[in-house]
C-alpha cells in the first residue's frame, strides 16, 4: 500500500493505506485521533468535520491521497496547551454540548465560519449544516455569538 505524509494538528504523520481509504478511518483508526465522529459516511452528518489547509472538510469523504502534504486539523488541534480556543470557551460558557457526539463537528465548523466571517449573523449561522440529534442549535448560536465577541467580531 502506498504511504501518505501529512501533518495532523502540527505533527507530521505517515500513513500506509489504499489510496481511497477516507481520511476519517484514517486518522481514527490508524493515527487514534478520535474528534473527529462517524455519523452517516456520507457527507450529511457533519459530524466528521475538521479542517484541511484550514477549510471545514468532511473526512469520510475525503479520500487519504488527498490529504498528502496538506496540513489536517481536528478539535484535538485547536487549544493552544492549556489556553483553550475562544470558540471552546464560549461553548463551555454557553454550556452547549448535550451527549457531545455531534459537538466536535460543531465547534470546528464554528470555528471556520469565524475564520470567514468576524461577525456571523443568524442566517451565516443557519447556514452550518452539523446536525445535531439534541438540538443544541439555540446554544450553538448563542456560542457562536459569544465566540465572535471573544475574537473581537
Ligand atoms: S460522518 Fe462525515 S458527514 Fe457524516
Ligand atoms: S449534542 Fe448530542 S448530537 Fe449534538
Amino acid at each position: 500500500m502506498p504511504n501518505y505524509t501529512f501533518s495532523v494538528n502540527g505533527k507530521t504523520v505517515t500513513v500506509d493505506a489504499p489510496a481511497d481509504l477516507p481520511l476519517l478511518w484514517a486518522l481514527r483508526d490508524k493515527l487514534g485521533v478520535k474528534g473527529p465522529k462517524y455519523g452517516c459516511g456520507i457527507d450529511v452528518c457533519k459530524a466528521c468535520t475538521s479542517h484541511l489547509n484550514g477549510k471545514a472538510v468532511n473526512p469520510c469523504v475525503v479520500p487519504v491521497a488527498d490529504a498528502a502534504g496538506k496540513e489536517v486539523t481536528t478539535i484535538e488541534g485547536l487549544a493552544d496547551g492549556d489556553v483553550l480556543h475562544p470558540v471552546q470557551q464560549a461553548w463551555l460558557e454557553q454550556d452547549v454540548a448535550q451527549c457531545g457526539y455531534c459537538q466536535p463537528g460543531q465547534i470546528m465548523a464554528a470555528v471556520a465560519l469565524l475564520k470567514r466571517t468576524k461577525k456571523p449573523t443568524d442566517a451565516d449561522i443557519d447556514a452550518i449544516e452539523n446536525v445535531c440529534r439534541c438540538g443544541s442549535y439555540f446554544r450553538v448560536r448563542k456560542a457562536i455569538k459569544r465566540a465572535a465577541e471573544l475574537m473581537g467580531g
